[in-house]
């Protein structure tokens, strides 16, 4: 399975999210869609930011460390910096947090809703390097369409 048109990912994902405005009725489906149409990935979820940790939310995948402190890990970096973290080999991570042991590589986007950063989503691949310039790019945008969506929206 090729990757898919994330342009067209993302008009997927407002026609999804079209008419509904519980919040974690929508997290949810964002992270259905998302597991679904990624090729070659084993986990993918939001940690949701909850003072100063990130706690588990919506995911798919195997069940999953449940906190993270802000600074800590991957998505604790992309929370602390607010800036995408695209991780090609997670075991040269400092403080790489293990939760599934296939997991090579990694993307956490930072999710920024009305300007205050909510969470975090977490992509983990079981294998290296499975995250271009190209998936960044597409994965932030599918992101700001869910933020710009989520806007007003509680999903905690
Ligand atoms: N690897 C992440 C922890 C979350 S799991 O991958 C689902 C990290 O280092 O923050």
């Amino acid at each position: 399975m090729a990757d898919p048109d994330y342009s067209l990912l993302t008009s997927q994902l407002e026609a999804l999210l079209e008419g509904e405005a519980d919040g974690l009725a929508n997290a949810s489906n964002f992270v259905g869609l998302l597991y679904n149409e990624l090729d070659n990935i084993n986990w993918l979820g939001i940690y949701v930011l909850r003072g100063d940790e990130l706690v588990l939310g919506p995911f798919q995948g195997k069940p999953a460390c449940v906190r993270i402190p802000v600074g800590n890990g991957v998505c604790g970096t992309a929370a602390a910096t607010r800036r995408t973290q695209r991780v090609s080999n997670v075991h040269e991570f400092p403080g790489h947090i293990p939760c599934d042991e296939v997991s090579q590589s990694e993307i956490v986007v930072p999710l920024i809703i009305d300007g205050m950063l909510v969470g975090v989503l977490d992509i983990d691949s079981p294998s290296l390097d499975r995250f271009s310039e190209t998936d960044q790019r597409g994965v932030e945008k599918v992101c700001a369409a869910f933020c710009a969506r989520l806007s007003g929206q509680r999903f905690i």
